[in-house]
């Protein structure tokens, strides 16, 4: 299927449901990945500080953990590689042999990847791979053992049966001795994650504003976006935060010779960010197919690069 028939099905597929949802893959357009790079910067989006102090950090306690002899290096969701290229540069300054794979459903991002890493670290060979990591992942031809990575808490938008399915297909994909660095963000006072996903600033707000902009654009909705607010909400009993878009006024929508309606304050559900506790991190890892695990946090202990050994 197409990427964009793709794209559409699942919109469709998710405005049918009893509580509308919208997946939150697709906020990564040109636009999305621009405000994503803005809430990077953001106070309140405190995780991409945390996981690069313990990557820059922590480097020779984590290596103590990774297979002896030249490893590949192989990124799930690598994006532009801005944290990993540290990652990498003091793993080579302990004298380890690279060779790095990051992959991206985005061939653009993919190109950034490799121009940072190639100004970075010269000597460290890159072979990017686009496509669905699923797809493209049992068919990687590498040499050396695997450092597989899953950073930047993107295992947190997997509901967590889909998480623990997830680690079971990468433990079944590597080799005795290969590991798994997993970036999770840990469960903590509720007010700090909330705040997280509703910056004072608005960046967030218009990050999950822009996947109607997007769907407009690319299907030929009508969505009127701005009747639609940002509403991002946190259980700490789950550990689930979620974020939402309120129709504040009634409307009409067709899209692809459909027609959905909103009432006031419907909602549609755009995105799960689940918070783990250590040792939920542990029972997950367990059910993955994982025999042992490592945490690794940063000072606050907010964050955790966790290694998991097959
Ligand atoms: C990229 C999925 C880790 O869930 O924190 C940031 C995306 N959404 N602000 C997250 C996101 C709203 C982010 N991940």
């Amino acid at each position: 299927m197409r990427d964009l028939d793709q794209f559409a099905t699942d919109v469709l597929t998710g405005l049918k449901q009893p509580v509308k949802r919208l997946p939150s893959k697709y906020f990564y357009d040109e636009t999305g990945d621009k405000i994503f790079q803005e809430i990077m910067g953001l106070e309140e989006y405190y995780l991409p500080r945390c996981e690069l102090e313990i990557l820059q950090e922590q480097t020779s306690d984590l290596a103590a953990f990774l297979p002896a002899g030249p490893l590949d290096i192989v990124e799930l969701g690598a994006g532009d590689g801005t944290k990993t290229v540290h990652f990498l540069e003091n793993l080579g300054a302990l004298g380890r042999s690279l060779t790095y794979y990051p992959l991206d459903i985005s061939p653009e991002v993919l190109q950034t990847n490799r121009s940072h890493l190639k100004n970075v670290a010269p000597d460290i060979p890159v072979h990017p791979v686009a496509g669905d990591y699923f797809k493209t992942l049992p068919t990687l031809q590498t040499t050396h053992h695997w450092v597989l990575l899953f950073l930047g808490s993107n295992i947190g938008n997997y509901p967590n049966e889909k998480a623990v399915e997830l680690l079971q297909f990468l433990s079944q994909h590597m080799s005795t001795d290969d590991v798994l660095l997993v970036g999770v963000d840990l469960r903590k006072h509720p007010k700090t994650i909330l705040d997280a996903y509703n910056d004072a600033k608005g960046v967030t707000r218009r990050f999950n504003l822009n996947l109607l902009t997007r769907i407009n654009r690319e299907l030929g909705a009508n969505f009127q976006v701005e009747h639609f607010d940002h509403f991002p909400v946190y259980d700490p009993v789950t550990g689930i935060a979620a974020s939402y878009l309120v129709c504040r006024q009634a409307q009409k929508v067709s899209l692809l010779g459909e027609t959905f309606l909103f009432k006031t304050n419907e909602l549609i559900h755009t995105e799960v960010s689940q918070k783990y506790s250590l040792s939920e991190i542990e029972q997950m890892a367990q059910s993955g197919g994982f025999r042992d695990v490592h945490h690794f946090t940063d000072h606050r202990d907010y964050f955790s690069v966790s290694v998991l050994l097959k």
